[in-house]
């Protein structure tokens, strides 16, 4: 569907929050908090969505409110976006799609943030507010200017919101072990943030019954996935076609396959959507997505950032 930019407002130096409206004034499909949007940038010449969190409340329906991070290390959105788009451009977008919902039937409702990944947790938070159901929010961020949205947060939720600044230290943060060693009754976690932040809650609430804790990278995390300095080249072979290719050090196996003309369905090009899912037939794989089961990593793995163990050939269901 087509969305106009009807504003674009500084909520921080690096971060952006763009108002988007139907370019017919008409009511727009609604979200639930947690949705995204998949939008299109043909203008950096890249054929792939980039998907940006709502953060309005969703009782709207004349507007959606994504907040956009101009990062270091991007692929050309966030800069593209922040260079060029103006009041009044039209975007190509997907209708809101969620991955990261609420359990509305929770009895009480954990929201962590860190960095940009507060926006689906302000969309929760006007949900739960609604619904007049227990919640309290915890944001993470270096310092309070890089942080986004606070006085929001700070006058809409006064007594639930705890803002925790590390100064660039993560260890004088937020204490994930302390705050989730036990769980509420019926209590659910969300967390959306860098993988260091997800990790760590995961590993804290790994007694926590299953469904009751909801992750989702942010993306502008490209840093963690992206290939190391100790990298090295290795081999794959593709079974069902036959052919075999080196990885370069500095190149991911879907970077080489493109190269090489295949075509592979990707979106987050992060280790978190599980579009690229391929099957392993043999090799060791180094996991470095945030989507597979342990289960699942024992016979799939994902080419956007996933490589094998030192010394290894991968032989992939390709
Ligand atoms: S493209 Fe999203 S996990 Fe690979």
């Amino acid at each position: 569907m087509h969305l106009k930019v009807a504003s674009i407002a500084d909520a921080t130096a690096r971060i952006k929050a763009i108002e988007l409206v139907d370019p017919t004034g008409s009511a727009l499909p609604a979200f639930t908090a947690g949705a995204h949007l998949d939008i299109d940038l043909p203008a950096i010449g890249d054929d792939e969505a980039r998907s940006y969190s709502l953060l309005n409340d969703p009782r709207e329906t004349h507007r959606y409110v994504i907040a956009v991070q101009r990062e270091e290390n991007s692929r050309g959105g966030s800069e593209w976006i922040h260079a060029h788009l103006k009041a009044g451009d039209v975007l190509e977008s997907s209708e809101p799609l969620n991955n990261f919902a609420l359990n509305e039937a929770g009895e009480h409702h954990l929201l962590i943030a860190g960095g940009i990944g507060v926006t689906p947790i302000l969309a929760m938070a006007r949900r739960l507010s609604a619904m007049q159901t227990p919640f309290h929010i915890h944001y993470c961020a270096r310092n309070r200017d890089m942080a986004a949205f606070v006085d929001l947060f700070e006058s809409e939720f006064p007594d639930r919101f705890t803002l925790h600044l590390d100064g660039g230290d993560p260890a004088r943060g937020l204490n994930v072990a302390q705050l989730l060693q036990e769980r509420p009754s019926g209590g659910h976690t969300y967390v959306c943030g860098p993988a260091g932040l997800i990790r760590a809650v995961r590993e804290t609430t790994s007694h926590w019954p299953k469904g009751s804790v909801h992750y989702e990278l942010f993306r502008g995390a490209e840093d963690e996935t992206a290939p190391r300095n100790t990298d090295a080249p290795f081999d794959i072979f593709l079974q069902r076609s036959g052919k075999q290719f080196t990885v370069p050090a500095d190149k991911s196996i879907l970077d080489v396959l493109k190269a090489e003309g295949f075509r592979i369905k990707t979106l987050c090009r992060e280790g978190v959507c599980g579009t690229c899912r391929t099957v392993v037939v043999s090799g060791g794989v180094d996991h470095r997505d945030d989507v597979l089961t342990d289960e699942e990593r024992e016979t799939e793995m994902q080419i956007c950032v996933s490589r094998a163990l030192p010394g290894q050939t991968l032989v992939l269901d390709l």
